[in-house]
């Protein structure tokens, strides 16, 4: 496959994908996730470590594209966006994001798709669909739900409040807070490179497998929501650059 929207080079056995889509918050499209799903299961079983290039890891899925989904086709469009994130969580070896600027949205989905997450102390995290009118539909519900537990995550999605890596800290989602966050990254590939591949497969498999996950509903919900003016209104009122006037 030819890579549009993401650079991908091979240190030893860890695999480097670069965010590089052309508008510098690297919204993220369908192609540029079946891109990165592409070059992580084609990767030879190398560990992972994925980050952005420009200003952000990335600022969400790309709101442009929102306009033309109907209930029908936002179910389709969640369905995919799960199936490569489920592609990463179950990917064999270790898939660690390198996160910095702005990580919203289906970004902060994607990067809970990962296994570690390393940041820079002043990247912007949350999930801010409720104000377009919608909800998280690449598995944020659930992922967040997991990581950080069901008060904290209700709290964060129905509001859709940003905040920052030192407060992503405390919620426990992130394992490490730097200036120098993708060395540290990097670092970690390395070691994790190195460490006995089947052990590492049974410990993901063990510790990523939530027993009670509601992704198949996420995904109609995603699609449901979609049937609402209030989606239109949200997602028109971002591409106008006002504030969106909700119904009720
Ligand atoms: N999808 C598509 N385009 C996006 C985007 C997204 N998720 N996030 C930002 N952009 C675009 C902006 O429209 C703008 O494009 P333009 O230069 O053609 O006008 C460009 O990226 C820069 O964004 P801008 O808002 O001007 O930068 P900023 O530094 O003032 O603000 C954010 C940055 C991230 C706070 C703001 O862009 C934002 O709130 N983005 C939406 C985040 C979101 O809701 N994500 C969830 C989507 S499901």
């Amino acid at each position: 496959m030819e890579y549009e929207n993401i650079l991908v080079s091979d240190r030893e056995k860890v695999r480097i994908v670069t965010l590089n889509r052309k508008s510098p918050l690297n919204p993220l499209d369908m192609d540029t996730l079946r891109e990165i799903k592409d070059a992580v299961l084609n990767s030879e079983n190398r560990v992972i470590l994925l980050h952005g290039a420009n200003r952000a890891f990335s600022a969400g899925a790309d709101i442009n594209n929102f306009m033309k989904l109907t209930n029908d086709t936002a179910g389709i469009f969640a369905k995919e966006g799960h199936d490569i994130m489920n592609a990463l969580s179950s990917y064999p070896r270790p898939v660690i994001a390198a996160i910095h600027g702005y990580c919203l949205g289906g970004g902060f989905e994607l990067a809970l798709a990962c296994d570690i997450r390393v940041a820079h102390p002043d990247t912007t995290f949350g999930l801010p669909e409720v104000n377009l009118g919608i909800l998280p539909g690449f598995g944020g519900t659930q992922r967040l739900r997991h990581i950080v537990g069901e008060t904290l995550a209700f709290g964060l999605i129905s509001t859709g409040k940003r905040y920052k890596a030192s407060e992503a800290f405390t919620y426990g989602l992130l394992n490490e807070v730097s200036e120098n966050y993708l060395e540290v990254a990097m670092k970690l590939a390395e070691e994790l490179s190195k460490k006995p591949k089947e052990s590492l497969r049974l410990i993901k498999h063990l510790v990523r497998n939530a027993p009670d996950d509601m992704f198949e509903e996420e995904i109609d919900a995603f699609g449901e929501v979609f049937a609402y003016p209030d989606r239109e209104e949200g997602v028109k009122a971002f591409l106008e650059k006002r504030e969106a006037n909700f119904q009720d």
